[in-house]
């Protein structure tokens, strides 16, 4: 995930609802509710321009120091990208992933879930449809994330993702360390072999170490 900032303007960052408040509106409007005993699904699809208010309000309330407009609408222009939202009801996004292709490589740039519905399957339910649009075996998947940021960390090792290295003071809001991680065809069994530049992680003092005891 890329750190936010003024000073970085570019650089380089549907599924089940436990028993979700509003579930009952998103019956009545006809939205698929899982019979399961607690789940209800997402409708995923492509972000638009004019989501993008809604993506903002999301992302303040996300991230200490969020992207700015400008950002989004760049990413949203780029013809090699995913960027996909998670609605919950006809109006209302729960959450959004933020994916563009680099040469060969693809790069999840932001992902973000709206806090009253975090632990309920929003992220889940679009990696699940990222990873279906891209389905091809071979394709490398990279990211950076906070090493204090375990839900994600949590997530992402769930999608296949191993930490493969570090960059230092990644966050210039305050310095912290990134996690590098890929998901390649070797990190999906567990092995780091074909990733670019992997190397031993040791976690940074003061911070939690590597989840998995992956180094
Ligand atoms: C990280 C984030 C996107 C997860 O979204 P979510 O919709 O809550 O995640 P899901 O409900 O799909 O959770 C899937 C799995 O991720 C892990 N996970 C998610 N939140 C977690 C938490 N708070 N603690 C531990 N594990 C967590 C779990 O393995 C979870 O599966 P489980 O619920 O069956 O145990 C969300 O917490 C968020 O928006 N955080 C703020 C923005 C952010 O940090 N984005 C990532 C930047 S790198």
């Amino acid at each position: 995930m890329r750190p936010r900032g003024p000073r970085d303007p570019g650089r380089g960052r549907a599924a089940r609802l436990r028993a979700a408040p509003g579930r009952r509106a998103d019956r009545a409007a006809g939205w698929p509710v899982s019979t399961g005993a607690e789940s209800t699904r997402f409708r995923i699809q492509r972000l638009r321009y004019q989501d993008l208010p809604q993506v903002i309000a999301i992302e303040r309330r996300a991230f200490p120091a969020p992207w700015s407009l400008a950002m989004f609408v760049l990413e949203l222009s780029k013809t090699a990208g995913v960027c996909l939202g998670a609605w919950r009801s006809e109006e209302a996004l729960a959450g959004y992933c933020i994916c563009s292709r680099y040469d060969t490589i693809w790069h999840i740039m932001n992902i973000s879930v709206d806090p009253v519905l975090h632990r309920r399957g929003v992220a889940t339910a679009m990696l699940d449809d990222l990873f279906t649009r891209l389905p091809d075996p071979e394709a490398q998947f990279t990211l950076e994330v906070r090493q204090s940021n375990l839900p994600a960390i949590a997530l992402y090792e769930r999608y296949g993702f191993l930490i493969a290295g570090v960059r230092k003071r990644y966050y210039q809001d305050n310095g912290e360390d990134a996690y590098i991680m890929w998901r390649t065809a070797a990190t999906l069994e567990g092995r780091l072999d074909d990733v670019p530049n992997a190397g031993p992680v040791q976690p940074t003092p003061g911070t939690v170490p590597p989840p998995g005891g992956r180094r």
